[in-house]
């Protein structure tokens, strides 16, 4: 395996501009606007690589539509993560054969996680014929290439499914204008936990340079965002792969420096790898969201163990009091697995303890999917199907319990949020979001989006709160 990162020279970016440019040529031949969909699962990652495709996709001469069937080009940009989630892409992928038979020039491209899984490509092949193209994410920046050669030829493309992965800096991108906007800092995975997908589909982890990620950063400023999420699959390990780069917390404070009023998070952060530096990081930069999100996965230290995550339980619970200790309002929140193969009553009861000692504000609770290639896929013990749902519905109730305890407890407090857009069904309503991520819903005016403003929190729920401007 080649651990080298590479970063595209400026002519292999530039090649892709040259196919960009062709395909527009290509398409113009058609005479009438030809419209692009773009769909995507799975992770903010692949939300930051939608942006890529749309802005190679407007930049070959297709415009934006939001639905399937007016599309010309449809790319569905596909999650490995957990087996449900493939399920659902290969039953959508199987619901588009009607409309290529309908409109035999539609091209319809897999991109994303999935794209990078050998098997995957094996069954497109043979079961899915209306799909053309197949991009792994680490091949992303080949699209146009790819494309030219479906629209030239006629034959289906697949790319590479390279783990090792490149830097490619300075394709086109298409942000959705909006408040919160996400911002890539470094890519792939090296932590192999032994059920996770991710550096088998993503590759090796590779840091963008630190000037790159600010020129983003301000040039995101520049278009309004108020909200940026810095992403990696372990921030923390950001600057790690070559000698002499910054290291995250220095990144972080870097980018709350920043002129502007604006607020700067991340995810994901790896608890063998977080710290009182980074820690520090958060609480000295006023622009830092005080949120985190700290993946803890299991309760038990044999199934951490087994899982190759690197620390124990009692370990976390410390880095969570370091935390707290000097962020005193810290929001938390986390992911859990439910049934790893082996995990016993005692060790569920474990995952419990903890949830109930850290009480989080929010928890993603995952049944655990094995992943075809990863090493636990094929450990023994395996959980019965109706004991991992059993053990789900009692975490369940228990996170829904303190979810709502927490809730509860802003009912007459005033909370300050950033209005991101308007409420969802319910009109002469704002959604807004407090540092934390909480969602608040209140009546506002358009004026009010992308403003801090102060809400009187009037009524909760499980999953939101409500409330009424407060008096200045
Ligand atoms: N890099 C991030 C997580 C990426 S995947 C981190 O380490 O925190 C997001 C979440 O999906 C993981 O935190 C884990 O809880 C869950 N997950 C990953 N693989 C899974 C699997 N095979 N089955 C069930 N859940 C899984
Ligand atoms: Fe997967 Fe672990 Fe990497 Fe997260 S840190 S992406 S869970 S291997
Ligand atoms: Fe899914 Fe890929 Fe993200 S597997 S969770 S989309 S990195």
């Amino acid at each position: 395996m080649n651990n080298k990162v590479r970063e595209l020279a400026r002519e292999e970016v530039n090649g892709q501009y040259i196919y960009m440019e062709r395909v527009r040529e290509l398409l113009a031949a058609a005479g009438k606007t030809l419209y692009c969909y773009v769909e995507t699962y799975g992770c903010q990652q692949n939300e930051a690589d939608s942006e890529i495709i749309r802005g190679m996709a407007v930049e070959m001469g297709y415009a934006l539509c939001d639905s399937a069937d007016k599309a010309d080009f449809i790319v569905l940009n596909t999650c490995a993560v957990r087996e449900n989630a493939e399920n659902r892409v290969f039953g959508n992928l199987g619901a588009l054969s009607h409309l290529k038979r309908n409109k035999p020039d539609l091209i319809i491209a897999l991109c994303g996680c999935m794209a990078a899984e050998e098997h995957v490509q094996e069954k497109v092949k043979k079961s899915f014929p209306h799909v053309a193209l197949v991009v792994s994410s680490n091949a992303l920046w080949q699209l146009p290439s790819l494309l030219y050669s479906v629209l030239l030829t006629g034959r289906r493309a697949f790319s590479e499914t390279d783990a090792a992965g490149v830097i490619a800096e300075g394709l086109p991108k298409l942000r959705d204008r909006g408040v919160k906007g996400w911002l890539p800092i470094m890519y792939g995975c090296n932590n192999f936990c032994t059920y996770c997908i991710v550096p088998y589909v993503r590759g090796r982890e590779r840091s963008r340079k630190k000037e790159d990620i600010l020129a983003d950063a301000r040039a995101m400023l520049e278009e309004g965002y108020k909200d940026i999420t810095l992403l990696g699959q372990n921030v923390n390990s950001y600057g790690k792969d070559e000698t002499g780069k910054a290291r995250f917390p220095e990144l972080l404070r870097e980018v709350a420096a920043l002129p502007g009023d604006f607020r700067v998070r991340f995810m994901t952060s790896h608890p063998k790898d977080a710290g009182e530096e980074l820690f520090s990081a958060m609480a000295e930069s006023p622009k830092v969201a005080k949120h985190l999100h700290l993946p803890f996965q299991a309760g038990s230290d044999a199934v951490l163990k087994r899982m190759n995550r690197g620390y124990t339980a009692e370990h976390y619970l410390s880095l969570v009091r370091k935390a707290r200790s000097l962020m005193p309002n810290l929001v938390l929140t986390s992911d859990v697995i439910v049934g790893f193969p082996g995990e016993t009553e005692e060790d569920f009861q474990k995952t419990l303890d903890l949830i109930q000692e850290v009480r989080y504000d929010a928890l993603f609770t995952f049944l655990y999917s094995p992943r075809k290639g990863t090493p636990a896929a094929k450990m023994e013990d395996v959980v019965p199907e109706e004991v991992k749902k059993e053990r789900f519905a009692r975490l369940l109730e228990i996170q829904n319990r303190i979810s709502a305890e927490i809730h509860q407890s802003y009912v007459g407090k005033t909370v300050q949020v950033l209005v991101d857009g308007h409420a969802e069904g319910k009109e002469g309503y704002l959604s807004a979001r407090t540092d934390g991520g909480r969602l608040v819903v209140f009546p506002g005016g358009d004026e009010l989006i992308g403003r801090w403003v102060g809400v009187e929190v009037t009524d909760n729920t499980t999953w939101s709160l409500a409330g009424r401007l407060a008096a200045k």
